[in-house]
């Protein structure tokens, strides 16, 4: 039975080959003082950067400039952003960038009038805010979080070895995003590839929970599809801008709060994901596809009946001949091999995990109750074993 929710999503997209020519119109209605949040220097390289400032200054903005926003952004660049937000006094952050780019802008943006300390109030004790919210807008440039949309914002603190995201109500939300899919050609291949995987695994997180007639699931179904089929086309052509910009428009459908309606959605891929990240600093689409097979084999008995569908309805696997359990497995055989084709990171070792990190790594995953089976530690600790390949 569908669940009871609300629904709504304040962000307004531009999308296409022309949407940063909204820029202006939406930074018109904001104040003068513009904190431009950007990461390592990708947007200065491929253009973006020049094209955004010119249409800041020709906006009459204060520009105060926030960059070296990392993957998987710090608590310690937190800190050193609020001093430069709170000493520009800005009324307005842009963020121009990925995933870090934006959740770091809206971490930023619940913090800079908050007495208290962010980390503490908001990724420990998940509080909500209760002071003023500077407003964010994002230009994006990597595919796959789903940030441009959402109120996430996860912050890692490398000291105490945790990767936390808040998901912040819709008052934290950008106001506005610019998605242009020409942006995401200068990718490199592993950071495509990291975020097509990303988009698939957060629409697996809200699918694979409930087992009834849910309309959610059947538009899912559709995002998995087209995204596996654009994704192959991307892989061969990286400029193949129909591939390019469906991928982009499914990233921002796959983690808008849309499919969640009525669900009660599982995580437990981004738990596990978020634990190998915190110890490991890897990319975080690969930490998820180096964990999801594992756990999904895991947990399939628990929930057959769906992993049955998802190999008929995604994966075109026959039933002729099979019990639901060899349906199932091969529906996940066949997502392995398109795992394998567009070229994720399969195991955890790739990625630098070691024996030696497994009890810190249990103890850093968080269990979540929404899927089919609420794991206990051990299991964990069996599931991350077994993600070392
Ligand atoms: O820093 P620069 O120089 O810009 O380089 C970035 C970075 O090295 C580069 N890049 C981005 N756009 C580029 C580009 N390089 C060339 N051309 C471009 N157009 O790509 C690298 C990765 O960028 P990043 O922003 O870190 O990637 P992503 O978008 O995957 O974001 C990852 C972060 O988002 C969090 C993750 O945990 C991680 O911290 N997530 C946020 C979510 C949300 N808000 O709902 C949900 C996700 O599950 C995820 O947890
Ligand atoms: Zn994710």
């Amino acid at each position: 039975m569908l669940g009871n929710f609300a629904y709504s999503n304040p962000t307004k997209l531009y999308f296409g080959e022309n949407a940063l020519d909204n820029l202006a119109g939406e930074l018109e209605k904001y104040g003068k003082s513009v904190l431009l949040v950007y990461g390592g220097g990708s947007i200065k390289k491929n253009g973006i950067y020049d094209k955004v400032l010119t249409i800041l200054k020709e906006c009459g903005k204060n520009i105060v400039e926030d960059a070296g926003v990392m993957p998987n952004p710090t608590v310690e660049k937190l800190y050193e952003g609020l001093k430069r937000a709170r000493d520009g006094k800005v009324d307005f952050i842009l963020a121009v960038g990925g995933g870090s780019v934006c959740d770091y802008a809206k971490a930023l943006s619940v913090s800079v009038h908050c007495n208290e300390d962010p980390w503490e109030k908001y990724y420990l004790r998940f509080e909500e805010p209760d002071n003023e919210i500077i407003p964010v807008g994002c230009v994006l440039t990597m595919v796959g979080t789903g940030s441009e949309m959402n109120g996430g914002a996860v912050i890692t603190n490398s000291n105490q070895k945790l990767k936390i995201g808040h998901v912040f109500g819709e008052n934290v939300f950008p106001k506005f995003s610019i998605l242009n899919p020409l942006y995401t050609y200068t990718l490199p291949k592993y950071q495509m590839v990291a975020g097509i995987y990303d988009i698939f695994n957060h629409i697996c997180e809200q699918y694979f929970s409930g087992d009834d007639d849910n309309t959610s699931d059947y538009i899912m179904e559709g995002l998995m599809k087209s995204v596996v089929h654009s994704s192959r086309i991307a892989v061969n052509n990286p400029s193949d801008y129909e591939a390019r910009s469906n991928i982009m428009w499914t990233a921002t459908w796959a983690l808008n709060t849309l499919v969640a309606c009525g669900k009660t959605t599982d995580w437990m891929v981004h738990m596990l994901g978020q634990a190998v990240g915190a110890y490991t600093d890897a990319t975080h689409g690969m930490t998820l596809s180096a964990v999801s097979l594992p756990y999904y084999k895991y947990i399939l008995p628990y929930g057959l009946k769906k992993f049955k569908r998802f190999a008929v309805n995604v994966w075109n696997v026959s039933t002729e001949g099979k019990t639901d359990e060899q349906t199932a497995l091969a529906g996940l055989g066949a997502m392995e091999s398109w795992m394998k084709e567009i070229g994720l990171v399969m195991n955890t070792a790739e990625l630098g995990v070691t024996e030696d990190m497994l009890d810190g790594l249990t103890a850093a995953t968080f269990i979540m109750d929404g899927g089919y089976k609420v794991l206990e530690k051990q299991e964990i600790r069996k599931i991350l074993k077994e993600s070392m390949g």
